[in-house]
This record gives structure tokens, sequence and C-alpha cells, in this order.
């Protein structure tokens, strides 16, 4: 399977659902979708909370001032969001129409001041553009080659990549098998130890690696 046909299995399986994705961030008062309300009681909104803690630790522990942030599939913008207040500027792509049109609408609601941008892009099969941080959380799942992204992510980064990637969990495997066969895209889970060696090829160094729940997040730095 190319990495065409996995960027546009997935990019349509977010487009349909962008806006109940979106309500997975939100703790109560969902609608929409049966389905999709039952992936996020499942799947989604306890691994948002903690992983959206977790990257707000580690983000608050870095000197973002002068920084640019790249947020690769960047979803609803929540992460955007997140970082927007502690750095200089914050693209957000995503390959999503509708995950984009929801983050412009989040962006008014929020009255985030003007250094973050959401632009529509395939990140797996187009060019990059380089920024001082790359956040690329919840994404690499979705794709076979993971080689071939975290170079690419790593190439992007000037100074540090943060990386979100699932853990397996058995019984969480098993629903979201089902669940991506049934609307026809593909989950991945990668071994943690090749991340990091792929990441190590293109010279960053992994300084933090860290599973917690249903995830594991990592954070590369650029070797000096
Ligand atoms: C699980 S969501 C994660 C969203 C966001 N990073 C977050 O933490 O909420 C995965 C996102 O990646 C996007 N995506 C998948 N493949 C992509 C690609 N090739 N280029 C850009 N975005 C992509 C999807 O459209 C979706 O919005």
């Amino acid at each position: 399977m190319t990495g065409e046909k996995q960027s546009g299995d997935t990019g349509r399986y977010f487009d349909l659902w962008a806006r109940d994705y979106n309500q997975a961030f939100q703790e109560t008062g969902t609608k929409g979708n049966r389905l999709q309300q039952a992936v996020n009681t499942l799947f989604r909104r306890k691994t948002f909370r903690l992983r959206m803690q977790q990257l707000a630790e580690i983000l608050h522990g870095m000197d973002l001032k002068d920084k640019d942030v790249l947020d690769v599939g960047c979803g609803s913008g929540q992460v955007s969001f997140l970082v927007a207040g502690q750095c200089r500027s914050v693209l957000g792509l995503d390959i999503s129409e509708n995950m984009i049109r929801i983050c412009r609408e989040n962006l008014e609601k929020l009255g985030i001041p003007g250094n973050v941008q959401f632009r529509v892009s395939d990140c797996f099969n187009d060019p990059l553009p380089s920024a001082d941080v790359v956040l690329c959380i919840a994404v690499i799942e979705y794709y076979r080659d993971m080689p071939g992204f975290i170079r690419k992510l790593c190439v992007s980064a000037r100074e540090t990549l943060i990386l979100c990637d699932a853990k397996r969990i058995w019984w969480r495997t098993w629903l979201r098998k089902a669940l991506s066969l049934a609307r026809g895209f593909q989950v991945f889970y990668h071994d943690a130890g090749r991340i990091k060696e792929e990441a190590a090829k293109v010279g960053m160094r992994c300084e933090r690696d860290e599973a917690l729940h249903s995830f594991r997040t990592f954070v590369f730095r650029r070797d000096a």
C-alpha cells in the first residue's frame, strides 16, 4: 500500500468525523454520530486529557519565546493552541479540510493572538517546512513507512521534535483494528527502539521517552 493511499484513506476518515473528534477534548456535553461518541468514550477522552497534560508539562519546561513551531497533523488545533501563548509562531498543518476549518473556528472562538496559522497539507507526501520545534502528535501510527516519516520530521526540526505514538494495549489494538477495517484506514504499531534508531540516523538524540496510558511520547533534540 502506497503512502498516497494511506494518507488519502486517513484524511477521508478524519475529514468525515472532524467535529466528533474535536468534541473529545471536552469532558462532557457530546452529541453527534453514535459510533464516534463510543470512539470518544473508549479511545479518545482519557487519552486526550492525559496527553494534553503531559504535553503541557513538556512545553512549559521549554523556553520557546523566540521559536517557530510546526504542528504536523494538527487535527482540530488543540495542541497548537496549547503552545501558541509561549512561542513566536505556530503553523498547524493537516490533510483534512474539515479539521483545518474547525481549527480556524476554534482560533476565533478562543481569541488566540495572531501568531497561529493553519493550512491544509499532506505532511507525509508533500515537502514539510522547517521549524525550530516540530510536534507530531498521534499521526505516525497511520503510516507503515515509519522510518521515512521519522526522517522527514527530523529533517524539518531545526532543534526539537516532540512525537507521540500509539502504545499497544491488547483490547484497544483489536477494537481499533475492527474500526479501521470498517472505516477503510489502517493503524500500525511501531517499535519504540526503531523510532529512536531512525531519528539517531539523522542526528536527533532521544532525550525523553515516556509511555503513559495508551500512548508514548518522545522528545528528540538535534545533536550539537
Ligand atoms: C489522531 S489525529 C491527531 C490530531 C492532533 N495532532 C491531536 O493531537 O489532537 C490525527 C490527525 O492527523 C491528520 N493526518 C493524517 N495523515 C496526515 C497527513 N499525511 N498530513 C497531514 N495530516 C495528516 C488527520 O487528518 C488527523 O487530523
